[in-house]
């Protein structure tokens, strides 16, 4: 997957900004603060239509504008033109000349990873942003899964509303809350299988990236959820037990909305017990390991960024990832400096230099 051309309206520092990238290394350059990120959080947008470091769309709009978009020529087994226009009202998405109304029917299509200093924060927040993680991913993967997780959601704040119900008015019929149940568990369980099964996957191929890059260890990704190895009847049993629990809390006690990830480092809680830097590379190993996972799925690379990788990790590592990295995979590196990064690869690449708000390719006097 490739993409071919970026256009862009009113995004973030930029006025207008229309540039065409190189099939293989793209490399962004240019002083802190001047836009480099803005380039690669476009392509991410284009992608999956926010970005990946504010739930703001509007943060995207160029200040003192009303909207923006993205626009951009992607080539996967055909060639289309995808556009991404935020406003203050909404945002619309259109593959060629046609609106998509259905999200999930757009983000399936354009697979992009992102490789980011600010990655590593997963491991000091709550559950909730590690299953963000696994949402933004598997959403890229399997077309239907948003559709399940949306759904799941509806049940659940309907399931919950009637619990309070239920503890206001004891005569209320416990027939309604069976069906939620029995709803909850169906959705909720295809979102646990789909999970599980992307770990899985993730697991081939990990270990691989963390032991070749970064370190020496064993790495692998846990799943943790309440519905895991569990039939559907096991989990409706684990309900109608708790059933009077869940009355008086007023919210439903078991879900995948409590699932977890771990990263376990020679069987130890990377999170509990991983140094700064295993930590980090924990991360960046999961992502590589997607590129294998998508490329299993659909004979295809994603589109790889490495945002300020620089500032993360050492050059020897970098020097690693992109020593690994198939010819197929398109890749986006920006950095401040230019000097860091090897001159073969230099040889190879389209360099972007980002100065006053504006985007130059340069050819630094090669043809
Ligand atoms: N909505 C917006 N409208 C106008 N300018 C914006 C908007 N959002 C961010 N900016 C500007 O974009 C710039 C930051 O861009 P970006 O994060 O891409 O920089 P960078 O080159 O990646 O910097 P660093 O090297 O520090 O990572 C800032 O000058 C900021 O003021
Ligand atoms: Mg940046």
């Amino acid at each position: 997957m490739k993409i071919r051309s970026l256009k862009l309206v009113n995004f973030r520092n930029y006025k207008q900004v229309e540039l065409k990238f190189n099939d293989n290394l793209n490399i962004i350059y240019g002083n802190n603060g001047c836009g480099k990120t803005n380039v690669v959080e476009s392509i991410y947008a284009l992608s999956l239509t926010k970005s990946f470091r504010t739930n703001e769309d509007k943060n995207l709009i160029k200040k003192g504008e009303l909207s923006t978009k993205i626009e951009g020529e992607i080539l996967s087994n055909t060639e289309n033109n995808y556009q991404v226009i935020i406003s203050k009202e909404g945002k619309k998405v259109k593959i060629d000349d046609d609106y998509i109304s259905k999200i999930s029917d757009y983000i399936a299509n354009i697979k992009v990873i992102v490789l980011e200093p600010d990655a590593q924060t997963i491991f000091n927040d709550t559950p909730a942003s590690r299953r963000k993680l696994l949402n933004i991913e598997i959403s890229q993967l399997e077309k239907d899964y948003l559709i399940y997780l949306n759904n799941y959601n509806k049940i659940l704040k309907q399931r919950n509303f009637y619990l309070k119900e239920l503890f206001i008015n004891g005569n209320a019929s416990l027939d309604y809350l069976n069906i939620l149940t029995t709803k909850l568990i169906e959705s909720g369980k295809k979102i646990s299988d789909y999970r599980l099964n992307f770990i899985d996957k993730i697991n081939e191929y990990i270990n691989n990236y963390y032991q070749n890059i970064f370190s020496y260890g064993n790495l692998k990704v846990k799943y943790i959820s309440e519905f895991k190895n569990k039939s559907e009847e096991d989990i409706l049993k684990m309900f109608n037990k708790n059933y009077q629990k869940e009355v008086n809390l007023g919210k439903s006690y078991f879900g995948i909305h409590h699932d977890d990830i771990e990263f376990i480092l020679d069987n130890k809680n990377i999170r509990e017990w991983g140094s700064n830097g295993q930590q980090k590379n924990a991360i960046f190993a999961f992502k590589l390991a997607e590129l294998d996972l998508f490329y299993q799925k659909n004979g295809l690379y994603p589109i790889l960024i490495l945002d300020d990788l620089f500032s993360a990790i050492d050059n020897e590592k970098i020097k690693n990832i992109i020593k690994l990295l198939n010819e197929n995979v398109q890749t986006f590196i920006t950095t401040t400096d230019l000097e860091r990064i090897p001159e073969n690869l230099i040889n190879h690449a389209s360099l972007y230099e980002v100065k006053d708000e504006m985007i130059v390719e340069d050819y630094c006097g090669r043809k």
